[in-house]
């Protein structure tokens, strides 16, 4: 059928009931991808700090099977899920004070996957100079846990954006919420900012009653914005500052957002008491990661300062696991709420 043919009929699905394959160039990460590829050129986070407590945790990322700990000493180690030795799941592993015990037969793996001990191989073992079990770089940092897992000969610096530690006194807070969707739908979803005013209408907005002094709360993320894109990043990137006029129908609220490719994005403020200043700092720093072609992870910081919330509105105890502070109110039922079930663990 033809575009002008009885495709465009009303009452037409017969003869629309294809549905579009997805993108794979762009949506498909596992290793050997194209987007994989570029994707490992990143750090990216992997988990929340306070995910890695006194057994290993396994983590999908990338479409790799990992297991992430803290060994007794502090350190971040980052290895592929499956023993070097026999397969078994280093998951079950015990934390070494340096390090992580396999279960099975007790081979044990320093954070960059040396071996350390194998306490079922001869003295003398050639095993000790011919294996290294897989390992990726990671460390800690504000409550996140990054990984590098491309090749290493091109790990680059971990980005320092100025946004990470100013204005001072700044509380940040590491977050995560996990989405049944490639990561590619989840990141377009912020450029494509008209959707704002109508699924977050029901946000909570305010404005300052300029004759008590006293915040009106409005209710909404209220009204059409003008948006205007431009590319950023010499093309690695996407600038977009949306305007809105606020009720009050005399003062504009002007929000600046940043999506650096392939999948880091800063917001703006997310509160409507700051409609009352002209300018503010970063809100929401977001990582988009794959855990998967079909699932991803947004890992991100809160920054809690008064130029973002000047009002005190944030509930940093709701920025955790599977629920947002600043969708409280949100119309369209149960959007407050990320996936459930062992989705939301981020367990694959
Ligand atoms: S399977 Fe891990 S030590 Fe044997």
């Amino acid at each position: 059928m033809t575009e002008t043919g009885p495709v465009q009929m009303p009452f037409g699905a017969y003869h629309k009931r294809d549905v579009p394959a997805h993108d794979p160039e762009l949506t498909e990460v596992q290793p050997g991808s194209p987007m994989g590829e570029y994707m490992r050129r990143f750090w990216h986070p992997v988990c929340l700090s306070e995910e890695l407590t006194d057994v290993p945790k396994l983590i999908r990322i990338l479409g790799e099977d990992l297991v992430a700990f803290r060994d007794r000493s502090g350190r971040i180690g980052v290895l592929q899920r499956h023993c070097s030795h026999r397969g078994t799941s280093l998951e079950y592993g015990i934390i070494q004070p340096k390090g992580i015990r396999c279960c099975y037969h007790g081979w044990v793996y320093d954070i960059d996957g040396t071996i350390l001990e194998m306490p079922t191989e001869p003295e003398g073992s050639r095993i000790y100079d011919t294996v290294v079990h897989g390992a990726y770089p990671a460390f800690e940092r504000s409550g996140l846990v990054f990984a590098y897992m491309g090749d290493p000969e091109e790990k680059p610096e971990f980005p320092e954006y100025d946004s990470f530690t100013r204005p001072e006194g700044t509380k940040i807070v590491a977050f995560s919420n996990i989405y049944p969707c490639n990561f590619l739908q989840a990141f377009e979803n912020v450029a494509d900012h008209f959707h704002t005013a109508i699924l977050h209408n029901g946000m909570t907005v305010d404005t300052l009653d300029e004759a008590t002094k006293k915040s009106i709360t409005l209710g909404g993320f209220v009204g059409l914005p003008t948006v205007h894109w431009e590319a950023a990043r010499d093309g690695n990137g996407l600038m977009f500052v949306s305007c809105r006029r606020n009720p009050d129908n005399q003062t504009f609220w002007v929000r600046s957002i940043e999506l650096s490719f392939p999948n880091f994005i800063q917001f703006g403020a997310l509160y409507g008491a700051a409609r009352r200043q002209r300018h503010s700092t970063v809100a929401l720093s977001r990582w988009h990661v794959p855990v998967d072609n079909h699932n991803v992870i947004l890992f991100g910081w809160r920054h809690f300062n008064d130029e973002v919330d000047p009002d005190g509105e944030g509930d940093e105890s709701r920025c955790g696991y599977d629920s947002i502070d600043f969708l409280e109110g949100q119309t369209g039922g149960g959007a407050t709420r990320m996936a459930s079930g062992p989705l939301a663990t981020g367990r694959p």
